[in-house]
């Protein structure tokens, strides 16, 4: 922990997390949230779609009912509406205090799994986030993996948010795709991880990204 710099006074930092279903992300922020925390640093660890009493309402809407239950645009509205109060609530105010803020998510879900599910709508995502989010965090961490690892692990937890999980190993494969594709066209701000390893293997190299991006 001594390698990372200490917090510095009124300039917070914004770091998200990416990855298919199931690659580990929740279990890593956990981890580099206590890390960051034993180096003093005021850590805000929250999470899309959600993060904000309100979005987590709209979470509800997005994640429980019928595959069907909304078009391909209400979905992209409704993941954008709860990424605006999620950014006007949550994150905002605890950057203009100076934490950090470690977002499970954040608007590349929107570029890859709605712009995979309807790639004619990938400009219209571009234009909505320009209008209402206009918002990059300042480090990207790609959780990759192999979709069939992450799926079986994410099967393995089970529960009531199944719209999402249900889509089966081509479409988690195309979603691997259009994250390194992103990643490929941001090298500055996403980088990528190889999560099919240890996960305190996994943790040290995001620790040392993280690091640096602080420093
Ligand atoms: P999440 O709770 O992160 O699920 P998991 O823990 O399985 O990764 O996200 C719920 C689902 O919502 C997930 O399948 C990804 C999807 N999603 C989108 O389709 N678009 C978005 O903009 C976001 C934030 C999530």
């Amino acid at each position: 922990m001594s390698a990372l710099p200490r917090r510095r006074e009124g300039r917070g930092h914004f770091l998200s997390l990416e990855g298919v279903d199931g690659a580990g992300k929740s279990t890593q922020i956990r981890l580099l949230a206590a890390a960051l925390r034993a180096a003093g640093h005021e850590v805000l660890t929250t999470r899309e779609p959600g993060g904000s009493p309100g979005a987590e309402e709209i979470r509800r809407l997005l994640v429980e009912g019928e595959g069907r239950r909304w078009s391909a645009e209400t979905e992209v509205l409704l993941f954008t509406a709860a990424r605006r109060d999620h950014l006007e609530r949550t994150i905002l105010p605890a950057l203009a205090r100076g934490a950090l803020v470690l977002s499970d998510r954040f608007a590349d879900s929107t570029r890859v799994y709605q712009g995979l599910a309807r790639p004619d709508l990938a400009a219209e995502i571009e234009r909505l986030h320009a209008a209402f989010i206009a918002r990059e965090p300042d480090l990207t961490v790609l959780i990759d993996m192999d979709p069939a690892l992450a799926l079986a692990r994410g099967r393995a937890r089970g529960g009531a948010e199944q719209r999402f999980e249900g889509r089966g190993a081509a479409f988690q494969t195309a979603l691997r795709a259009g994250f390194l594709a992103l990643a490929a066209a941001h090298p500055g701000r996403i980088r990528t991880i190889d999560g099919a390893r240890p996960e305190g293997e996994v943790a040290a190299d995001i620790l040392a990204l993280v690091g640096r991006a602080l420093a």
